[in-house]
């Protein structure tokens, strides 16, 4: 007996996958009956740009089971898995995506879903909203989704300038997303990642966490609870102290280049290493991107710096130094949970993409009364999708008593 899938089917993998990630996505499935029985979207073109996983592709057959037709592309031409591209278009979902597509393939594949004229846009990074204003199409958008911090980022500063044409739900900012996604989600995978690709040992190691927002936070502390030395680097004197007060030490780069072996940004800024900090980095130093875009390593300059490069595992390539120094970059660079591994565990994002359905919904029933502005989904909203998912971890909340309600609401008690 074969104890491999790789004998099957590529779409036949893909459906594997996306069944595997379906049972750790309970939230998710609840909301898809739901919507077999509603069909609130029914009528609705949707068009995705997102990460193609099991995960993204048990979100679109939501959608698709709500009543939308659906066209999905890749958000980074490194993330897209490409059985379960396969797997969807098997069920009837166009998918425009090869994993390792070059860019001008990668902005085609954004142009192919606009032209499906979608009403609805799910974004992750913000290209295809900033594509569609780019290329002036006209066509009626009723509103979007944005899954990651950096794309709440360029759409805020869309609707600053005054070109945002459409509402847009910052997805990324529920507390159902960010204090789970952003944080156990990239701090498990992007971990993950540097395994897949390295194969080191993280005990020990001097690892530099660049960022300590969310994703640096879940960063941080998983490679702790591994064993690892972590430094950080901040430029926001409050989240330095948070990480100082975590154990954490602080440092600026360029003295965290110095001592550390391994190296991960998690910023959504440019330039966070660059040509100094590869200057002073040990011989071995793995550097590694866990933000969205690949511009926080700047590797033109370590190119440029090198005397020769080679890729000497999966996902790992070699820059030697003129002095000899070997700097080793995972996944060109690019997130390295997505390039490297297989993105989050759907056990999280089953709260992201709970989060985006019911987004969905919401903009359908309030869309046309919202101005092109960045919204925030209702509390309320969020709090059932966190019921659900407790409910689903078999916990339960303690219900307030009645004197507790009266309490908290008076302010007339004291000694
Ligand atoms: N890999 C993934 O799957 C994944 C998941 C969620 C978010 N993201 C992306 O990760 C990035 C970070 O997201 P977040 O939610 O943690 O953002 P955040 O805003 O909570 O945190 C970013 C932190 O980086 C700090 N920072 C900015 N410039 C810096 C610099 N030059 N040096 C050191 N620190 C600097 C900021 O002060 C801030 O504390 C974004 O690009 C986001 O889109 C990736």
């Amino acid at each position: 007996m074969q104890h491999d899938i790789a004998h099957i089917g590529l779409s036949e993998q893909g459906h594997l996958r996306i069944e595997w990630a379906a049972r750790r996505m309970p939230v998710l499935a609840a909301i898809r009956e739901r919507f077999e029985d509603e069909k609130p979207l029914a009528g609705y073109r949707i068009g995705a740009c997102m990460h193609v996983t099991s995960e993204t592709a048990n979100l679109m057959m939501t959608l698709v089971a709500g009543g939308a037709q659906v066209a999905l592309c890749a958000s980074n031409p490194l993330s897209t898995q490409d059985d379960v591209a396969a797997a969807l278009v098997d069920a009837g979902i166009p998918v425009f995506a090869v994993r390792g597509e070059d860019a001008e393939t990668f902005y085609e594949h954004i142009s192919a879903v606009l032209d499906t004229e979608p009403h609805l846009i799910f974004d992750d990074g913000a290209d295809m909203t900033t594509v569609l204003h780019q290329e002036r199409r006209e066509q009626p958008v009723l509103g979007g989704m944005e899954e990651t911090t950096t794309g709440v980022i360029r759409l805020k500063a869309m609707a600053d300038d005054g070109v945002l044409r459409f509402p847009v739900v910052a997805v990324n900012d529920s507390d159902t997303k960010h204090l789970f996604d952003n944080r156990h989600g990239t701090g498990q995978s992007s971990l993950d990642g540097i395994l897949r690709a390295a194969n080191l040992l993280f005990a020990g190691k001097k690892v530099v966490v660049a960022g300590y927002g969310d994703c640096g936070w879940g960063i941080a502390t998983r490679a702790k609870g591994m064993g690892a030395d972590v430094i950080v680097t901040e430029v926001d004197p409050i989240r330095a102290v948070a990480a100082a007060m975590e154990g954490h030490r602080v440092m600026s780069g360029s003295e965290a280049a110095e001592v550390g072996d391994v190296f991960i940004t998690a910023t959504g800024n440019i330039r966070v290493f660059r040509g100094e900090h590869f200057e002073k980095m040990k011989d071995n130093a793995v550097v590694a991107n866990a933000g969205h875009f690949d511009v926080e390593l700047d590797l033109e300059a370590l190119s440029e710096m090198a005397t020769s490069r080679r890729i000497i595992r999966d996902n790992l390539e070699e820059f030697t130094l003129p002095d000899g120094r070997r700097i080793l970059v995972v996944a060109e660079g690019r997130l390295v949970n997505l390039g490297a591994a297989e993105g989050h565990p759907a056990d999280v994002m089953d709260l992201s993409f709970s989060d985006q359905a019911i987004a969905a919904e919401w903009l359908v029933q309030n869309g046309e009364q919202l101005d092109p502005k960045v919204y925030r989904l209702p509390a309320e909203l969020d709090e059932e999708v966190a019921r659900l998912k407790l409910e689903a971890m078999d916990g339960s909340l303690e219900p307030l008593t009645d004197e507790q309600v009266d309490y908290l609401a008076s302010w007339q008690h004291g000694t």
